[in-house]
């Protein structure tokens, strides 16, 4: 049994700690940790925790614990991961891996330094089923040679006020939402990207012009092997959580998510046939949760590393970044 102790129960680390306490096979939910008072009780009377912490160098002295999940604000990974990495954990991060350059590169370095341990990245939509099996399509060859990514990455307006709020400590529009996608483009095109432009606005919500950010925006990248990257993202979608990839080749296209239809039911009544549409990132991707901890839990059991490690981390924020400096100044950057 893998003994895991979690930081962070916001919006996402409260449904990473409730999939390892029920959820996840050969794992134990043993220490929770957050600066949040009232989470610390709910995760106490609702998960039946052991150990509870304010203070996450605390939940490091307990050596019972065999692994971490991160799961803080954007700001604290790197240096959550280095400081569990030296305490001689096993370290499973959410994305993104860092906010800057800097801190990233510092984190790759400390990630080599303990090669022993397993190091993991929460990109889960790799470990979604639609995304996993378009993967193995491109693999087996049925749409040619992948050249061409569009990437739809839409946070419903519902949700807006917690992006404002969170906004300060999320890196900005494209460290916090087009990372993902950026991930998926390195992935599924096989390279890496060489120069990005990108635009957005504040169209609806002023409020994110304090932190230089946007809610809207789009990026245009080229890869290293000339395929192109459109990604668009934004948090004022009226419809719902839309997240829609398609992957052009030269020999056919795949689409996942076209229409982000909540299940399978069709209304018909005065408004037509409708179909509803996913409400957020936990409804759309419960599965994806649950497949990369588990993930985590089988790479530290059978001893071998996970798909998706530190380098993901420091390319994808690369080029995130790179969008970030062209959103700011309006000119192209070049990716060294
Ligand atoms: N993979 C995904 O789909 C996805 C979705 C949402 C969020 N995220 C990522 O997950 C992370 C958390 O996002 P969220 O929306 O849950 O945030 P949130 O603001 O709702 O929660 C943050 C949590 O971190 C805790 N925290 C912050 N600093 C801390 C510290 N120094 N010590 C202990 N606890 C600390 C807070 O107490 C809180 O419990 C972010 O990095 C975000 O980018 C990923």
């Amino acid at each position: 049994m893998i003994k895991l102790g979690i930081v962070g129960l916001g919006r996402l680390g409260k449904r990473h700690a409730e999939n390892i306490a029920f959820r996840i096979q050969n794992a134990e939910l043993l220490a929770v940790c957050s600066i949040v008072e009232d989470e610390i009780k709910d995760a106490q009377k609702n998960l039946g925790v052991k150990y509870a912490y304010k203070d996450f160098s605390e939940m490091l002295k307990n050596k019972e614990l065999d692994a971490i999940v991160i799961a803080s604000s954007s700001t604290e990974h790197c240096k959550q991961i280095e400081e569990a990495l030296n305490a001689g954990f096993h370290v499973f991060s959410e994305k993104p891996l860092g906010i800057n350059m800097h801190e990233v590169l510092r984190a790759r370095e400390v990630v080599g330094k303990h090669n022993d341990k397993i190091f993991m990245l929460g990109f889960m939509r790799r470990y979604d089923a639609s995304y996993a099996y378009a993967k193995k399509k491109i693999e087996e060859g049925i749409i040619g040679r992948p050249f061409l990514i569009r990437c739809y990455g839409l946070d419903p307006v519902k949700a807006v006020q917690g992006a404002i709020a969170f906004s300060e400590k999320s890196g900005g529009i494209f460290l916090d939402m087009a990372i993902h996608d950026i991930d998926l483009a390195r992935w599924y095109l096989g390279s890496e990207v060489k120069s990005a432009y990108a635009i957005g606005g504040c169209y609806e919500y002023p409020e994110f012009k304090k932190y230089n950010d946007a809610d809207n925006a789009v990026a245009l990248l080229q890869f290293k092997n000339d395929a192109i990257g459109i990604l668009y993202v934004g948090r004022t979608c009226t419809h719902g959580y839309h997240i829609e990839t398609e992957i052009v080749g030269t020999e056919g296209s795949l689409r996942i998510g076209s229409i982000p239809q909540k299940n399978l039911v069709t209304i018909f009544d005065e408004k037509g046939a409708v179909q509803e549409c996913v409400s957020g990132f936990l409804e759309r991707f419960d599965q994806a949760y649950v497949a990369e901890i588990q993930e985590f839990v089988n790479c530290i059991i059978e001893k071998r590393k996970p798909k998706v490690g530190v380098d993901d981390g420091v390319m994808s924020t690369k080029v995130a970044y790179a969008c970030k400096e062209s959103f700011e100044s309006n000119k192209l950057v070049i990716i060294e």
